[in-house]
C-alpha cells in the first residue's frame, strides 16, 4: 500500500531534485500545530527567545539590519512530545532523502522562531561559508489564518523567478541550503516557524 507519507516525501524529493525547494501544506495537522504552538518557549517567550545571529556574527547593528527574528533552539533528542512528532516526521523524511537522493543527511538542528511586527530576514542563503554542513533547510509554519496582505512572505529567487509563499500554519518549506537564496519580508503580526537544517555530521554536544 503507498501512505499519504510517501507521495508526500516523494513530492519533496522531486521537487528539490528539480527546482532545489518544495512546499508542503498540511506537513502537520491542526491539532500537531496547536500542540507545537502550545510548548513553554512560546507560552514564555521572553523566557527563552534570544535574538538571532549572524554567521558567526558581526556586529549588533549590521546583524539588526539583516534579519531582526528572535528564536530558541530545541534539543531535538528530549523535546517536548509535539515538537517529537516533527522531529520524527523529519527523520523520516531524511531517511527517504538520503534513499533517493544519495546524500549523508546524519543530523537536524531546530529552533523555535518569532519575527515581530516589522521584521524581516535580508536576502541570503542558509549554509555558511566557513562551515558547510547545513545540507537542506526545512520551515514549518505555524501562523493560523494568515492572510497575504499581512505580508510575510518567503521570498524564494529561483533562476530568474520570485516566488512567493506565505506562512501559512502547517505548510512546511524544504530547500537546498548551499543554493538557493531566499528572504523573509516584513509583517504586520508576529510571525511563528520552526526553523531547521538537515546536517551532513552529528551536532556536537555543547
Ligand atoms: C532562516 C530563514 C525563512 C522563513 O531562518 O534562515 O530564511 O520563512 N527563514 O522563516
Ligand atoms: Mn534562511
Amino acid at each position: 500500500m503507498i501512505s499519504r507519507e510517501s507521495i508526500v516525501f516523494e513530492q519533496i524529493v522531486d521537487d528539490l531534485a528539480e527546482k532545489g525547494f518544495s512546499v508542503t501544506d498540511s506537513f502537520l495537522d491542526d491539532r500537531e500545530i496547536e500542540a507545537i504552538l502550545s510548548v513553554d518557549e512560546f507560552k514564555n517567550k521572553m523566557l527563552h527567545f534570544k535574538k538571532a545571529g549572524i554567521g558567526n556574527s558581526a556586529s549588533l547593528k549590521i546583524n539588526e539590519s539583516v534579519r531582526g527574528d528572535y528564536i530558541s533552539w530545541l534539543d531535538t533528542k528530549k523535546a517536548h512530545l509535539s515538537i517529537s512528532v516533527y522531529v520524527n516526521r523529519l527523520n523520516a523524511l531524511q531517511v527517504y532523502l538520503n534513499k533517493t537522493l544519495f546524500l549523508s543527511l546524519k543530523d537536524i538542528e531546530l529552533h523555535l522562531t518569532s519575527y515581530p511586527v516589522g521584521s524581516y530576514y535580508r536576502r541570503h542563503v542558509d549554509q555558511f561559508k566557513q562551515q558547510d554542513h547545513r545540507k537542506i533547510s526545512v520551515i514549518l509554519y505555524l501562523n493560523r489564518d494568515w492572510r497575504s496582505e499581512q505580508g510575510g512572505q518567503l521570498r524564494v529567487y529561483s533562476q530568474s523567478n520570485e516566488i512567493d509563499i506565505f506562512p501559512v500554519a502547517g505548510r512546511l518549506v524544504c530547500m537546498r541550503s548551499d543554493l538557493i537564496e531566499h528572504e523573509v519580508l516584513p509583517a504586520s503580526r508576529e510571525r511563528l516557524s520552526v526553523t531547521g537544517w538537515m546536517l551532513d555530521q552529528l551536532i556536537d554536544i555543547k
